[in-house]
Formats: C-alpha cells, structure tokens, sequence
C-alpha cells in the first residue's frame, strides 16, 4: 500500500470532515519503523528555536519575576501580575535544562490501548509522559504499563471536581493516593483559564505542606503553550492542541526517540471494530481540539521517521 495515497486521502476526508478511513489508516502502520536522525535533529532545533521546551515548558524562578505579566494560554484577554508569593512557590530552574532522555513513551488515553499488550513497551522508555492522571496499574498494567515520570493534571476537572478541590478528606486521601502511582513530575496548567490559577495554587500548597516531593507539582508555562500552538498552527494544526499532541511536541524535544502509544482518536480500531475512547471508559470526543487531524501530523511523523506511532498490539 502506498503511504503517500493514505495521507492524501485522510487529509482530503478531514477537509470534508467526513469520517476517517481508520481501516487504510491502519493498514499503513503495518511496515516496520525506520529512525530518521536527521530529520529529528531538523525538528527538535526548530522547536528549540521557537519554544525552548527545556528551559521554558513550566513557570521557574528564572523564567518568571516580580511584576511580569502573564498572559493566559486560552483566556488570551485575561493577565496576571506576578506576585513574590508565586515566585517562591516555583522551582528555581528548569528540571529539563540540559538533559535529553535516550528512549521516550508518551501515552495517550485512547481505547487503542485497551488488550494492546503494550505495557512492557511503553515501560521499556527512559522517561515516560502520560496525560490527565489515568488510571495505570493492576488490570491496566498489562497494556499500559505501570511506569510514570511526568503526568499533567488538570486543575478544573479533576483537582476542582474530581478532588472536591482538596476541600474533602475523601477528596485529599484520593489525590494522595492517586499522585503517588505518578512519581517525577505532576505538571498542572495553572495558567490556562483564570479559573484554573487558585486551584491549582491550593494544590501546589498542599503538596508542599505535606512536604511531598515525588511528584514534584509544577506548573505549566502558558506563553510556551502559545508558542508550541503557533508553531504547529504554521504547520497545519488549526486547532487548540491535545494534551497529548502537546506532551509528543515536547518530548520532541528531550527525547532521542520517541514511542507513541494510545493515540487513536476514532471510534473503529484499525480492524473495523468499534472502539470506545479511552481506554478506561467511554468518553467523549471533544470539540474543542481536532484530534483526526493532529492524527495526521502524527502520521506523517510516522512516514519520516520522527515518531514511531504503535497502534497495532505488542509482541
Ligand atoms: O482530555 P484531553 O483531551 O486532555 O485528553 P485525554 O482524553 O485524557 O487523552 C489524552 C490524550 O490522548 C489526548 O489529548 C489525545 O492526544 C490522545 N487521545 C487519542 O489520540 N485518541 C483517543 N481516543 C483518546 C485520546
């Protein structure tokens, strides 16, 4: 099967919007994975230029004074006055800067996953990055593995409504018990929407009480999601990127090689079968991002030997 009439046809049927041939898409992935350095070295220097992920991906000392303004990644009209008690709050220096991991997983939430058999391959990673705090472990631990050393959390559905906002001992026994299976880094998009900033300085205090480093709470830098979301805007994602579209950019840039697994953004798996979306309950697609076409970008990716998309199960 010729991969270049895969990407024609997919992109043709998203300017349609009509649904996705997942069928041919699959098939595609059925070659093996050939690495393209160069092409990796090309795009990490790009994204380097634009975003500078390894200094800049969360809010730190070095990056965020007294008196700057910060403006909200998706609220654009609404600021924030940097006070010296965020400051304090904040990590001196940038827990990427300067490093580069050898191997990388990056886990979506996609029912793809589901009897992947995948664990051991999204484990076999030097550094892996997972989205929304899943579920991980016991009957999951088969397909999705166990290991975790970066996982965001989002502050409005699920510190605020989840963790009952850390207000209930129920609420703060679950988020403690929930952030332990998360060691590394717990990063919280506190400077998305001006609902999101209290909470998640409500959480950053309460970890910080409790004197709980592991995971370390950061959080996320808004003007390096603006300037992520540019950058792939001038490369055809025209929507608010995914979480994890947003966490295989970044990995991108540490990464030597990165494995993707759990992206799979459609109803019908690869062999026509119906497909719930995540891989530990129904869900829902959302509107607001365009995941199909984040798909695609992946996909191409793919084909250059940038990222190596599993959507097939593991050996
Ligand atoms: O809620 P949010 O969009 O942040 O993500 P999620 O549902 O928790 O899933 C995490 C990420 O996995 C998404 O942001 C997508 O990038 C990816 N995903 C996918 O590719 N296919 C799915 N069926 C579900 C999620």
């Amino acid at each position: 099967i010729n991969s270049k009439t895969v990407t024609q046809n997919v992109s043709r049927h998203l300017q349609k919007t009509t649904p996705v041939d997942v069928v041919e898409l699959g098939r595609h992935f059925n070659g093996t994975w050939q690495q393209n350095d160069k092409a990796i070295a090309v795009l990490r220097e790009e994204l380097y230029n634009c975003c500078s992920t390894q200094d800049d991906f969360i809010l730190t000392q070095k990056n965020t004074k007294i008196g700057m303004t910060i403006h909200y990644a998706i609220q654009k009209d609404r600021t924030y006055r940097v006070t010296s008690a965020l400051t304090r709050m904040l990590p001196k220096t940038s827990p990427f800067s300067g490093r580069r991991f050898s191997r990388c997983s990056v886990v979506g939430n996609g029912a793809i996953l589901s009897q992947s058999g995948c664990g051991q391959e999204i484990d076999r990673a030097d550094y892996v990055f997972r989205c929304n705090l899943p579920p991980i472990g016991g009957k999951y631990a088969e397909d999705t593995g166990i290991k975790s050393n970066f996982t965001t959390a989002n502050p409005i559905s699920q510190i605020s409504w989840i963790y009952k906002g850390l207000r209930t001992q129920q609420g703060r026994d679950k988020f403690m018990t929930d952030i332990k299976k998360f060691p590394g880094l717990l990063w919280v998009s506190a400077f998305g929407v001006k609902a999101a900033t209290g909470i998640s300085q409500q959480a950053l205090r309460f970890v910080t009480q409790r004197r709980i480093r592991n995971p370390a709470l950061v959080f996320g830098n808004p003007k390096h999601f603006i300037n992520t979301m540019n950058y792939w805007k001038a490369h055809g994602l025209s929507n608010r990127l995914s979480t994890g579209m947003y966490m295989s950019s970044m990995a991108l840039s540490v990464c030597d090689q990165v494995h993707l697994f759990g992206f799979w953004p459609f109803d019908k798996d690869p062999e026509d079968q119906p497909l719930a979306y995540h891989y530990y309950d129904k869900g829902k697609v959302d509107k607001v991002h365009n995941m199909p076409q984040e798909f695609l970008k992946l996909l191409e990716w793919h084909q250059q030997g940038i990222v190596n998309v599993h959507v097939h199960k593991c050996e």
